[in-house]
């Protein structure tokens, strides 16, 4: 049985992934790590969980050595626009997060799950589709971050034969934890103000495309990469996976079509407006469909119509 550590496992993704994980190896084999507010509902009930500040690489040997672990799950993350404000804050966690992983990974056995992102590519990179190898030369501390960890994780995979594997997630939809200060933020909240009844203002001008995907996806993806035959993978850091390659004004049609006094206008963010157009508008996924099955579930229709329904639930409108 896998015994799995999740370290940022209060984020937009480590809020849902550790239900899911839980959900398959079982409540007890899924170690939570925490460092700061706010908790998802029965955070501290739902199983272990443990303190941990993922820049502090004892902290996380000594929890994967209490409780046996087997593969960590790193989702810590300072998203694209918080880290174009504070670049160094970006770098340390993002990279310091990751290396204290591999670290750990290599003196204690364990395998490594890491997110990469659509952010690991830049203005030179072909934007439509986007190959899965290819020019990556990101203009965002966010990016380079990534960009670096994909080869940090490869290198530690190549030189010492830990098992790390990773995607490049585009934008993710959700609706349990929100996400912060990430350039596909506007795509979350875009439905969060539609069931409030509120007017949408959107940061990102209309017809600027990227890829995003809904949760169930994101974390399917995880779990079936985590799983595949390693004797398959011919890549390892990182995957393109793609659902949905979308610009505003789609995903504001496609919820007035169930909502339709929902209203949204646009008032550019520059910041935010600069990242969304050094990124693709599309990636192509064949390796990871030839590689490990990937393959999404939710197209536009279908995410909206569930995100509206939990998001109802959610305020008690039924
Ligand atoms: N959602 C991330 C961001 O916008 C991209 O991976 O920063």
């Amino acid at each position: 049985m896998k015994k799995i550590l999740i370290v940022g496992s209060t984020g937009q993704i480590g809020s849902e992934l550790s239900k899911k994980l839980r959900g398959i190896y079982g409540r007890d084999n899924v170690v939570c790590g925490y460092i700061a507010p706010p908790y998802p509902d029965g955070f501290f009930e739902d199983g272990p969980t443990v303190e941990i500040d993922a820049t502090n690489r004892q902290q996380i040997a000594d929890a994967v050595k209490k409780h046996k672990i087997d593969a960590i799950y790193n989702m810590v993350a300072i998203l694209s626009a918080t880290a174009e404000k504070n670049p160094m804050l970006g770098w340390n966690v993002g990279m310091g997060a990751l290396l204290n992983c591999l670290e750990v990974a290599r003196e204690l056995g364990c395998a490594v799950f890491t997110p990469s992102s659509i952010g690991a590519f830049g203005p030179g990179t072909p934007p439509n589709p986007t190959p899965q190898d290819t020019i990556q030369r990101p203009t965002t501390m966010y990016g380079v971050t990534k960009v670096a960890g994909e080869l940090l994780s490869d290198y530690y995979f190549s030189r010492w034969g830990v098992d790390t594997r990773s995607v490049r997630f585009p934008g993710l939809i959700s609706n349990l934890t929100q996400p912060g200060g990430g350039t596909t933020d506007y795509a979350v909240e875009i439905y969060y103000k539609a069931v409030a009844g509120e007017k949408f203002v959107c940061p990102i001008k209309q017809g600027t495309y990227m890829d995003l995907m809904y949760m169930p996806d994101a974390l399917d993806a995880a779990v079936h990469l985590m799983e595949a035959d390693p004797a398959k993978l011919k890549h390892r850091n990182s995957f393109n996976i793609a659902a949905m390659s979308l610009e505003p004004d789609m995903l504001y049609q496609a919820i007035k079509r169930q909502i339709p006094t929902f209203e949204m206008t646009y008032e550019v963010e520059p910041v935010k407006q600069a990242i969304a157009e050094s990124w693709p508008d599309r990636l192509d996924d064949t390796c990871a469909r030839d590689e490990w099955g990937w393959s999404p579930k939710f197209d536009l229709e279908a995410m909206t119509t569930d995100m509206i329904e939990v998001l109802r639930k959610k305020k008690g409108e039924r």
